[in-house]
This record gives C-alpha cells, sequence and structure tokens, in this order.
C-alpha cells in the first residue's frame, strides 16, 4: 500500500487563533477520507506556538548553545504530534499510539498502521526535513508540505510586492530561493527548510508546497488529486 507522507507546518495546528478547532477535525475527515482511498499517511507535525514560546523563555539563558534550544523546539513538536495522533485516534482512524524519535521506528511502525504521526528527530533541522527524510525512506512519490503560504515565492510576498509566485519549480531553483543547506537560529525557517531541500534535490523527491490552513487543498493534495499550490519537481 503506498504512503503518503507530509509535514504539517506547527502555526496551522497552534496558531494563536480561535478556528484551530475547526481545522483539527477537518483534518480529522481529511485522514480518514485519504485511509479510506486506500493510502497509508505518515505525517510529520511542527513546532507551531509552543516551540516558538519556550524558545523564546529559554533563550535568555540558553542563548549560544543551539542543540539545547532544538531539543526543546523537538519537544514541541512532539507535542503537537500527539494532540494530532491522539485526536485521529478518537475519530476512528488507525493511528499507532507510539509517537517514533526516529525515522527507522516511523518506517517500522508504518507497516503495521494505517497513520503514523510524529515530530522532530534530532537537533540540526526542522520538521520539513523529517518529513523529507521519511519519504525518501519509505520510497513515496512526493512529500507534502503544508504551510502557511499558499506558494513558494521567489522572495517574502510580505515584503517585496514583486515576488513572484511558482505554480510549478525545479530543484535547482528552489535551492537558489533557500539558500545554502544550514540550519538556521532555533524555531526560525523560511517556506522549507534549506537541509530538507537539499536532501529532496539529491534524492529526485518532488515537494508539494502548499497552503494547509485551507483543508480540503491538503485533503486533495494527499489524496493524489491536483491542488492548488507549487510543486517542485525535475
Ligand atoms: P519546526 O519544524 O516547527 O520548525 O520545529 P520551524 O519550521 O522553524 O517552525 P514552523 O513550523 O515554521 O512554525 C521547531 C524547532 O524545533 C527544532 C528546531 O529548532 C526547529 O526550529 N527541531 C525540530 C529540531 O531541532 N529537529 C527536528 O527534527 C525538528
Amino acid at each position: 500500500m503506498r504512503t503518503r507522507v507530509a509535514t504539517l507546518g506547527g502555526s496551522l495546528l497552534r496558531p494563536e487563533v480561535e478556528d484551530r478547532h475547526e481545522w483539527l477535525i477537518g483534518l480529522c475527515k481529511a485522514v480518514n477520507d485519504v485511509t479510506s482511498s486506500g493510502y497509508k499517511l505518515a505525517l510529520v507535525i511542527g513546532g507551531g506556538a509552543p516551540a516558538r514560546e519556550g524558545i523564546g523563555l529559554a533563550r535568555s539563558i540558553i542563548n549560544t548553545n543551539t542543540e539545547a534550544l532544538d531539543r526543546i523546539g523537538i519537544a514541541a513538536t512532539r507535542l503537537n504530534a500527539t494532540i494530532v495522533a491522539e485526536a485521529l485516534i478518537e475519530t476512528g482512524n488507525d493511528v499507532c499510539p507510539l509517537i517514533p524519535t526516529n525515522i527507522q521506528d516511523a518506517v517500522e511502525y508504518s507497516e503495521n498502521h494505517d497513520v503514523v504521526v510524529m515530530g522532530g528527530t534530532e537537533p540540526g533541522h526542522t520538521t520539513d526535513t523529517v518529513a523529507i527524510q521519511l519519504a525518501k525512506e519509505l520510497g513515496a512519490e512526493c512529500c507534502i508540505i503544508a504551510t502557511n503560504v499558499g506558494h513558494v515565492y521567489s522572495s517574502d510576498p510580505r515584503t517585496n510586492e514583486d515576488a513572484k509566485k511558482f505554480e510549478t519549480m525545479t530543484h535547482e531553483e528552489l535551492s537558489e530561493i533557500v539558500g545554502p543547506a544550514e540550519h538556521q537560529n532555533a524555531g526560525r525557517s523560511g517556506v522549507i527548510d534549506p537541509i530538507g531541500a537539499s536532501i529532496a534535490k539529491e534524492a529526485l523527491l518532488n515537494l508539494a508546497v502548499l497552503d494547509g490552513r485551507d483543508i480540503e487543498r491538503l485533503r486533495a493534495a494527499l489524496n493524489g488529486e491536483s491542488f492548488e499550490g507549487t510543486n517542485v519537481e525535475g
């Protein structure tokens, strides 16, 4: 059975707004829909507000130890993964009750369950990279990056009104936008983690970048249907 792999940015699950309840209910329905179509799912959940809050609190004491700050971020991603896993179990999905802490365990658990949910693995990257590594390991057709922007842009559209929106782009074009494969400061990232982008480029793994706040777009991408967003391929 084919597995679809997606990373859901923590800002989708843990924004500081009220409609996150609706979003989570929609996610549970979408997952049910996709597994009923015969796909397995591996979902990697980002840290969002708790990661930023926790890293921000600790930064006054731990300001140069990036690994320590990363570990706080990882704890937040696992908290969020637990919320998603428990919500999916409660709504009748066959979800692994354990949150894997590394790629090998995630691959193993996905053999026995329709859905595996996890957060981060180790310091030095973000959950985008975890999902891309997992998609590569599972031989998935692509890795879905559900974030809070609609597309990949040539530069930040909030600060540059001439930013170009990509419907499709190559890995080469993406790597020019995200920059070298280096870990940025804990708790901060651009549209895609450059480390993950470079792994995808080397593995020739397609990426699907979309606005995950729109559950229908996310459901369509998970189900292998066309979706509004950016396809990174070739
Ligand atoms: P996220 O994956 O949420 O990072 O992990 P992000 O992309 O910066 O945040 P959003 O999704 O846009 O809100 C949160 C933080 O946890 C650490 C990193 O410090 C990251 O910034 N982390 C996460 C790791 O060190 N390793 C991991 O495998 C995952």
